[in-house]
């Protein structure tokens, strides 16, 4: 019988805040762990090896923190480590513990937001390349056409706290431009990689009428809320008090400066080495 827990969060850096704070607002009554593996970010340009490796790490490191159910808040992890997870390590690892992802929640819900059932997808290079977008929309919609763009610097960008300056408009503008050429049809973007709901204003100002950016949050935060009512099991081993702790692998007051601009408030952070 597993000892009742936090919900653990995890993120290759800050961008999983954007995440947790749509969980958080729909289900305040959780307590739950966020790790950022901040000195090993970003995951977006890592090979496939290193990214498994890294968030295999994490999610030991969380199960021995005591949560017995983990949101992979990254797409890069989400694309390139979680189905090795679920399907190789858990089973033996710890069978009766789950780790969820960011790709499927979103993949789910996009048939209905589309109307001209062309859809594009705006990630770093790992996510884009692994084609899980793709792969995981037309299992639900097979009719749906999906384009990818890789965006290398827009996290970076965020990371930087360069993302509301002028310089960041020329790395929107290119990659938007790209993929709209790729395909003019397009009327949905979903923003497929924690970091780019910071960069929501100037990604709309740029969009040309009729398309429209979406970020994925909300969707994880419903997506989870359902999980729990479906599965009673998991939902008595998560522990109720609203409170959330925060770990980094890298400094702890660097953590809090930036995740104010992810959060809005003050948090208290603690470091800790994952290997
Ligand atoms: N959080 C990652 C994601 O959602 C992006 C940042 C990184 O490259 O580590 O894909």
């Amino acid at each position: 019988m597993l000892k009742p827990g936090p919900i653990g969060v995890f993120d290759s850096g800050y961008g999983g805040l954007t995440i947790l704070s749509e969980i958080q607002a729909l289900l305040p009554e959780y307590d739950y762990c966020y790790l950022g593996d901040n000195s090993r970010a970003p995951y977006g340009p890592r090979s496939f090896d290193i990214v498994y490796e890294f968030t295999k790490q994490a999610v030991l490191e969380l199960f021995d923190m005591g949560c017995n159910l983990i949101i992979l808040a990254c797409n890069t992890a989400s694309a390139k480590a979680l189905r090795t997870i679920q399907q190789k390590d858990l089973p033996h690892i710890h069978p009766d513990k789950r780790v969820l992802g960011v790709i499927r929640p979103t993949a789910e819900i996009i048939g209905s937001v589309t109307k001209s059932r062309h859809i594009g997808i705006l990630g770093t290079a790992g996510t884009i390349q692994s084609e899980s977008y793709p792969i995981e929309i037309n299992k639900f919609f097979p009719d749906i056409k999906v384009t990818g763009e890789a965006c290398p610097m827009w996290a970076t960008l965020v990371e930087n706290r360069e993302h509301e300056n002028e310089g960041a408009d020329y790395f929107i503008k290119k990659n938007l431009n790209n993929i709209l050429s790729k395909d003019s049809q397009i009327d949905t973007l979903i923003l497929g990689c924690t970091h780019y709901p910071l960069l929501l204003n100037k990604i709309e100002a740029f969009l040309p009428a009729g398309v429209k950016a979406l970020p994925q949050g909300k969707y994880v935060a419903e997506s989870l809320k359902d999980y729990l009512f479906r599965h009673p099991e998991m939902d008595s081993i998560c522990t109720k008090n609203g409170i959330t702790q925060y770990f980094t692998t890298e400094s702890p007051q660097k953590f809090s400066e930036a995740a104010t601009i992810f959060l809005n408030k003050e948090i208290e952070v603690k470091r800790i080495t994952l290997e």
